[in-house]
């Protein structure tokens, strides 16, 4: 007996970008948007994508389709850089990098010893994502692994692809929140062989950074890491001009911040180094000869006052970037928030940020960060079927100024200007609608 494959069928106005590019300037033509678009899906995948009038003598007699006539639809956003423990501190007054990590985010964190603590709050943190129309994010955990289980088994649920890791953290930090070389090496290592693999689930082994841990402890990582070479690694970088300083303090041996994590074996192909807003003109050329990766995280730079990420240099030196919301230092899990600051970032610093590369960053550049641009990140035949319905009217104010849009790049530039949650109609996981907006 042959076994019936399902097909999903979605007609609607459809954007994404179809290559990945080398330059800014050479998005433009690799945008793709179909204004009556016809997308099948297939055991999570994406069978066939054109438009309406090619595709439609596909379908079988019976055949459902779901039809947004009036809506958008773009791959699924990428958040290269978040800690779903701080979900509930978003917020916190008056600190910068290293005060704000003492004086709120360590003691948020010793809460998630506690299993059904941490379940509670992994599963709002996805619900959260969701709402927001993020379909992968790259995670930070905390030190213990149960919390690691939490959120693994909570995006499961939705057969989410989400990439995480237990923090490891063996110094600087309160007794309560501190494993040790050997034991974050034997804890990482069985959340590997857990997780790392299990349906759409990946590992990243995660060192807080560079002050929180001790030598041995970067060299645990990089065991591990040779160990396991496509596992991931991620870890802050060049955030905060005292971390800075401190980092060359406690490595004076080490030409610089970078150089830490490059000694260990840290960096990489599958490394992504969130923030990198001081970095160095060596530390740019280690980032691209290393095919490491960054997350630009406009929200919350400026939320900590950390500085202004100059983005124009990722294309200078030919150096991966995606965007981070890296809440809860930064304030919104909205991609649309988070490329509204990122603009702002770029003009007080003389720079442009269009949006058509603005959804690059989003979808397929973020893909390319997190290495799986081979899987995600537009809707090119074969992909996995992760997109997000958007409703450009969600007030009276984007409406009116949406039916002034002079084409659709304007129209999405006031989309991401303008926009957040209310604009998330609907976000499909894996071929299926894993949440849709209550009116
Ligand atoms: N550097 C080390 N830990 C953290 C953290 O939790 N958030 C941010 N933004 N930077 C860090
Ligand atoms: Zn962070």
């Amino acid at each position: 007996m042959s076994s019936v494959v399902t097909t999903t069928a979605i007609r609607g106005r459809f954007l994404d970008i179809q290559n990945t590019v080398a330059q800014a300037r050479d998005i433009h033509d690799q945008v793709r948007y179909v204004e009556d678009g016809l997308l099948l899906i297939q055991q999570g995948k994406i069978r066939w994508f054109g438009s309406w009038v090619e595709g439609q003598a596909q379908l079988t007699k019976n055949q459902p389709v779901e039809h947004y006539p009036n809506q958008l639809i773009v791959p699924g956003f990428i958040d290269t850089h978040i800690h779903f423990p701080q979900t509930e501190m978003v917020g916190a007054y008056g600190e910068q990098l290293l005060e704000w990590l003492n004086t709120y985010t360590f003691p948020t964190e010793i809460k998630f010893k506690d299993k059904s603590y941490a379940d509670q709050i992994a599963h709002f943190f996805v619900n959260e994502l969701l709402k927001n129309g993020t379909t992968t994010a790259l995670v930070f955990c905390t030190i213990h692994p149960q919390s690691v289980d939490a959120l693994f088994e909570a995006a499961e649920r939705h057969q989410m692809r989400l990439i995480a890791g237990k923090v490891m953290m063996d110094r600087h930090a309160p007794e309560a929140l501190m494993d040790t070389a050997e034991s974050a090496y034997n804890d990482s290592k069985a959340l590997i062989e857990k997780w790392h693999g299990k349906g759409r689930n990946l590992y990243a082994i995660t060192p807080r950074f560079a002050p929180t841990s001790t030598p041995e402890q970067l060299a645990c990582a990089g065991q591990l890491k040779t160990e396991y070479p496509d596992v991931y690694v991620h870890t802050h970088l060049s955030e905060n001009k005292n971390e800075i300083a401190w980092v060359k303090d406690l490595f004076p041996e080490q030409k610089g911040y970078l150089d830490v994590y490059h000694h260990y074996g840290l960096t990489g192909q599958k490394s992504v180094f969130a923030h990198c807003v001081h970095l160095e003109e060596h530390e740019w050329d280690c980032m691209h000869a290393t095919e490491s990766a960054i997350a630009f995280c406009p929200t919350s730079n400026l939320f900590l006052g950390s500085g202004l990420f100059p983005l124009q240099k990722t294309w200078e030196k030919n150096v991966k970037v995606g965007l981070g919301t890296d809440i809860g230092a930064g304030t919104s899990f909205c991609q649309l928030q988070t490329l509204n600051e990122a603009y702002k970032v770029q003009q007080l610093q003389g720079d442009k940020l269009s949006a058509f590369e603005s959804l690059y960053h989003a979808t397929l550049g973020g893909a390319k960060a997190l290495d799986l641009e081979d899987k995600l990140g537009n809707f090119n035949v074969g992909k996995e079927a992760d997109f997000v319905v958007l409703n450009l009217h969600a007030t009276a104010l984007q409406k009116l100024r949406q039916e002034r849009a002079k084409n659709i790049e304007d129209a999405l530039f006031a989309l991401f200007t303008m926009g957040d949650d209310r604009n998330i109609q609907a976000t499909y996981i894996y071929g299926n609608k894993a949440y849709e907006q209550s009116n």
